[in-house]
C-alpha cells in the first residue's frame, strides 16, 4: 500500500481491453465527486519515461533482447515513480496509471520467459514501495482485444513492438494476469470486459469506492501516533 494520503489505482490487460476509455470515465466520475484526480501512464508519464517509451514502443530495443527490455521498463518506471508518482500522492491526489509493474510482470517476466528473481529484483528497484492499493485487470479473450485494438482508430497505424506478437502469446498474457489476480487477490480486481461500457465503469466505480473507503477511513485510536 502506498504510504502518502492518496490512492493509486493502476488499469492492467491485454491489448484493446478498453483501459483508456475506463480511465477517463472513473476520472470524470471521482472529480465530480470533488476528488483531485491524476491520470498518467506506463511506459511514460515523466520526461525521462517518455523517452525510454518511444526506445521501447518502436521495437529499437528489441534486438538487444527481451532482458535490457526490461530493464529499459523498469529505469522508466523508477522515474515516473519518483518524479510524478510519489509527489502527486503525497499532495493526496487519486493516481490513475495505464498499466504499472504487473505489465512488466507478465509481458517480460512470464512471455519474456525471465528469470523470475531477476524480475523481482527489477519490481523492488523500480517501484520503491509504491505498490498500487487497487489493481484492476481487464480481462477478455486475446482475439476480441486485438480486434478492438485494429478497429479504434489505428487501423492505419502499424502495430506496435507488442501489439504484433502471436495471437498465442496473447492468450498467455491473459492466463498471467488471471493467475496473478489469485495470488494477488486483495489488490487486483478482474472486470470482465466483454461487457458494455457502462457496466464495466460501474463495476470499476464501486472497486474503486471500496478502495477509498478503506483508505480514507480513520485510524483506530490505538494506532494513531
Ligand atoms: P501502449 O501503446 O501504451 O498500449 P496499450 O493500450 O496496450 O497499453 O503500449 C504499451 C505496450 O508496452 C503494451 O504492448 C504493453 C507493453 N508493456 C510491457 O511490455 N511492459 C511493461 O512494463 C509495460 C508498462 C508495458
Amino acid at each position: 500500500m502506498t504510504d502518502g494520503r492518496g490512492v493509486f489505482i493502476t488499469f492492467e490487460g491485454g491489448e484493446g481491453a478498453g483501459k483508456s476509455t475506463q480511465i477517463r470515465l472513473l476520472a470524470r466520475s471521482l472529480q465530480e465527486r470533488g476528488h483531485d484526480v491524476a491520470v498518467t501512464r506506463e511506459p511514460g508519464g515523466s520526461p525521462g519515461a517518455e523517452a525510454v517509451r518511444h526506445v521501447l514502443l518502436s521495437g529499437a530495443a528489441e534486438e538487444f533482447g527481451v532482458r535490457m527490455e526490461a530493464i529499459l521498463f523498469a529505469a522508466a518506471r523508477c522515474d515516473h515513480v519518483e518524479v510524478f508518482i510519489r509527489p502527486a500522492l503525497s499532495r493526496g491526489t487519486i493516481v490513475l496509471c495505464d498499466r504499472f509493474m504487473d505489465s512488466s510482470r507478465v509481458y517480460q517476466g512470464v512471455t519474456g520467459n525471465l528469470d523470475p528473481r531477476f524480475m523481482e529484483t527489477l519490481e523492488r528497484v523500480a517501484v520503491n514501495g509504491m505498490v498500487p492499493d487497487l489493481t484492476i485487470i481487464l480481462d477478455l479473450p486475446a482475439i476480441e482485444g486485438l480486434k478492438r485494438a485494429r478497429q479504434r482508430g489505428e487501423a492505419s497505424a502499424a502495430p506496435d513492438r507488442f501489439e504484433k506478437e502471436a495471437i498465442a502469446t496473447h492468450e498467455k498474457r491473459r492466463e498471467a494476469f488471471l493467475d496473478l489476480a489469485e495470488r494477488e487477490p486483495d489488490r487486483c480486481k478482474v472486470v470482465d470486459a466483454l461487457q458494455p461500457v457502462d457496466a464495466i465503469a460501474a463495476a470499476i466505480r464501486s472497486l474503486a469506492d471500496a478502495t477509498l473507503g478503506d483508505k480514507m477511513r480513520p485510524r483506530r485510536s490505538g494506532a494513531a501516533r
